[in-house]
């Protein structure tokens, strides 16, 4: 069986408060962060009001902004290739006894970048990022976030991250603002400044007229909202969504866009695992390929297409074997499918017109080549069922 990110419940004097901990861990609760802050982190996080471009970016800073230096300044200062990793992966494996789902990676993500983890089903994403977030312990190498070992100090990374794990491990006994609360309590935050968080959140993430629900009736849309929103009531450095959009509708999924660049534009730094491309395209600064726990490729989105697929594609239904020679004299690239055929050129639209004008085909589509050509062409077109 999979691990679960369902927080396990902790023998603790008052059990009925410490079942939701941070993180989805199973760790006791004496395990977690005791500070509110630590030294070197500047808590901040941005809230859009929705609908009210007047107040657009309101900014929360943390108790102090004399001592709490704003994240913005180096994240906006600092040219992307040059900031100092906030995660920084070297040989990381994990074992599930025999089986290998991490394989020796090595990966940094960098300050005030949205990373993005892309892979098919069972690559080692979630795992990846559950080590990351000091629930899974790490089988041989090494992770390194803000600069400290996961192994050494978990309380002190946990308390600048913020994870949206994959699988909802929200409290089904409590309502909506109530899991914030009660998970702001684990970050020892003040129960006045809690409720304060809590309603900016919900309101960053329009849930506001939902406080008083159960979670049970959510739709999977609101749980979603609600589980980043709970990753923020720590005002995290280092956000961790895991797939936050599986499963959404384009308005859940296009708010939750919104919200993510929010925050990056505001200097908090992101990882982001997701299957669909077009997220990945439109949100992150660079994203890595993982398969069978390893890493195929990694880059800007542009420049793995550029480096990896075609500028165009012309999808063709219904091609027949002279367009077929046809293509192979013009030295385009062909990929039959079941159903079409995918020719790889950088003279899209001459392909396209060459086809049209001359051959009876069904149908013919040019497009540009896209992060899920890169996608397909790296990880292959064989489902991953699991
Ligand atoms: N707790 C676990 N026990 C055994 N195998 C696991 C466990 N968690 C994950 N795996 C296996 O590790 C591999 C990677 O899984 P996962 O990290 O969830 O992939 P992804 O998030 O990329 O879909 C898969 O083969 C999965 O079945
Ligand atoms: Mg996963």
């Amino acid at each position: 069986m999979r691990g679960s990110w369902k927080p396990a419940r902790a023998s603790s004097a008052r059990p009925d408060r410490r079942r939701a901990l941070p993180h989805g861990s199973a760790a006791r609760p004496d395990a977690w962060p005791r500070f509110r802050t630590h030294p070197a982190a500047p808590v901040i996080i941005a809230l859009h009001a929705p609908h009210s471009s007047a107040r657009t970016a309101a900014v929360l800073t943390g108790p102090s902004s004399a001592t709490t230096p704003h994240a913005v300044t180096t994240a906006e200062t600092a040219r992307p290739g040059t900031r100092p990793p906030v995660v920084e992966a070297v040989a990381l494996t994990k074992k599930f006894g025999e089986s290998v789902a991490v394989d020796g990676i090595d990966f940094v993500v960098r300050e005030g970048e949205c990373c993005g983890f892309l892979g098919p089903n069972g690559a080692g994403k979630t795992t990846t990022v559950r080590m990351i977030s000091c629930v899974s312990p790490v089988s041989g190498g090494e992770i390194r976030v803000f600069g400290m070992s996961v192994a050494e100090e978990p309380r002190r990374i946990k308390a600048l991250m913020g994870v949206c794990p994959q699988e909802d491990n929200l409290d089904p006994d409590f309502s909506v603002l109530n899991n914030l609360l009660v998970y702001a309590r684990y970050f020892g935050i003040p129960r006045r400044e809690a409720a304060g968080r809590a309603e900016e959140l919900l309101e960053f993430l329009q849930l506001k007229d939902r406080a008083a629900t159960k979670i049970r009736t959510l739709s999977g849309g609101m749980k979603r909202r609600l589980l980043i929103a709970r990753s923020l009531v720590n005002r995290p450095r280092l956000l961790l969504l895991d797939e936050p959009t599986t499963g959404l509708d384009p308005q859940a999924r296009h708010l939750i866009w919104q919200r993510v660049r929010a925050l990056k534009k505001l200097g908090t730094t992101i990882l982001l695992t997701t299957h669909y491309m077009e997220e990945a395209a439109q949100l992150c600064d660079r994203v890595v390929f993982i398969d069978h726990g390893k890493v195929l490729a990694e880059g800007s989105p542009e420049a793995l297409v550029r480096e990896n697929v075609t500028p165009d594609v012309v999808e063709i239904v219904g091609a027949g074997e002279d367009l077929l020679r046809e293509l192979a004299a013009m030295d385009v690239q062909v990929e039959p499918l079941p159903d079409r055929v995918y020719a790889y050129t950088d003279r899209g639209p001459e392909v396209h017109k060459l086809v049209t004008e001359r051959f009876p085909v069904e149908q013919c589509l040019l497009r540009r080549g896209t992060l899920e050509d890169v996608f397909l062409k790296l990880t292959g077109r064989e489902l991953r069922d699991h």
